[in-house]
């Protein structure tokens, strides 16, 4: 029996994660930190499975992951532990340092301690390309972040990078386009839109307010990029990845979607920060722009080409736009109308 190491299992990722290795035979290992109410956010429905353990520690606290490599005895390490949420990285930019960028050399270096051959994914992030370089990106585009955030992830990059090429480990990255989920945190655009459009279909909410509508972004379901995940450390030698749906749509269009699943057709008025969008069929204005929600950097277009992962590694997406955009707007359509 495999055994599995994964940091940020209480996140979207770690949980589809932990489900697709508990359903490989796998012995799960997640690691969470203490907090003061006794939260397991999105393993909830996980906990007393039999093959799954937890483990407090913290990215930024290196004994513990020594720990956490002793306990578990990891054949493979998951780093998906992560400050994920790009405009708090402005505000916390010393914590996304540590936590997304010191930490993976943390974890390197307790697997290089403890356990040398066990294999080590990275979650590596397309906010890196940022200005982007290239249309679409590859694993080729040169990188230029754009948040603290991108900063400190084109560090936990080549100190994975580094680690393979100095150590020899096997360390890979998977540099993800975004990917979304029913268990996508609220903060998140995607999930922010489904559920206040399933709110506002329900009468519970008058108005959405957002920031950029023109950003563009290569939008997959997280189910699907766990998958790329293990592939990555089931091959003869590690390898740096790009995972993407190799399409871009409009913050706007994601919008349209979202409200378009609830039967309910908007039209857009305005533009940049007087942009509104109005319920066709009673005028009422349910979406406007807030500048407050405009970054003070911003990535305006991701598009992944993931060739590369689809021919070395077989990977192939099976959650199209239309159905993310479904499966989101109906599960918060469902715990809207038990709230
Ligand atoms: P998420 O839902 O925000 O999950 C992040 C996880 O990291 C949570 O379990 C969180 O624990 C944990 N964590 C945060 N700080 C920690 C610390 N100091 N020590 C230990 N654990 C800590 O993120 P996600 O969407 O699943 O993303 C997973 C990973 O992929 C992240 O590294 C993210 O940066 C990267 N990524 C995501 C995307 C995407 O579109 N989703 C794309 C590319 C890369 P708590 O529950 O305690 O907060
Ligand atoms: N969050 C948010 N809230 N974003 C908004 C809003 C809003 O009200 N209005 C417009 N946007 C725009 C943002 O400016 C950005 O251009 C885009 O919507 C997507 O924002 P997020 O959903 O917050 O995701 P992200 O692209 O910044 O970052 C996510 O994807 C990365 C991979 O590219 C996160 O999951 C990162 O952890 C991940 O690395």
């Amino acid at each position: 029996m495999k055994k599995a190491l994964i940091t940020g299992i209480t996140g979207q990722d770690g949980s589809y994660l932990a489900e697709l290795l508990l359903e490989k035979g796998y012995e799960v290992y997640g690691i969470m930190r203490r907090k003061s109410t006794l939260d397991y956010g999105n393993i909830d429905h996980l906990i007393g499975a039999e093959h799954l353990h937890l483990i407090y520690a913290d990215m930024t606290d290196f004994v513990s992951l020594v720990n956490a490599m002793r306990e578990s005895d990891a054949d493979e390490v998951y780093n998906l532990a992560a400050q994920s949420f790009v405009a708090t990285s402005w505000e916390q930019p010393l914590a996304t340092a540590e936590i997304d960028a010191v930490g993976v050399t943390n974890m390197l270096e307790a697997i290089k301690l403890v356990k040398p051959s066990c294999r080590f994914y990275q979650a590596s992030t397309s906010e890196m390309f940022g200005l982007v370089q290239e249309i679409p990106q590859k694993e080729t585009t040169p990188f230029y972040p754009r948040s603290p955030y991108g900063v400190a992830k084109l560090y936990g990059h080549w100190i994975t990078k580094n680690y393979r090429e100095s150590y020899n480990m096997y360390a890979c990255s998977g540099i993800l386009f975004n990917h979304e989920s029913e268990r996508r945190g609220k903060e998140f655009v995607t999930r922010k839109i489904t559920d206040a459009a399933a709110r506002i279909a329900a009468g519970k909410q008058d108005c959405l307010e957002l920031g950029n509508m023109e950003a563009k972004r290569d939008w997959g379901h997280s189910k699907d990029y766990v998958r790329a995940m293990w592939l990555m450390l089931q091959q003869d030698t590690p390898d740096d990845y790009v995972v993407a749906t190799g399409e871009t749509r409009m913050v706007r269009e994601f919008v349209d979607a979202a409200f378009e699943a609830l039967d309910i057709a908007l039209e857009w008025h305005g533009e940049g920060a007087d942009e509104y969008a109005t319920n066709k069929a009673n005028g009422k204005t349910v979406v406007k722009v807030n500048p407050k929600f405009f970054r003070p950097a911003e990535v305006e277009l991701l598009l992944g080409d993931p060739t590369k992962a689809e021919k070395e590694l077989g990977w192939e997406r099976e959650i199209d736009f239309k159905e993310l955009v479904t499966r989101m707007v109906l599960a918060d359509k469902e715990r809207v109308s038990h709230e």
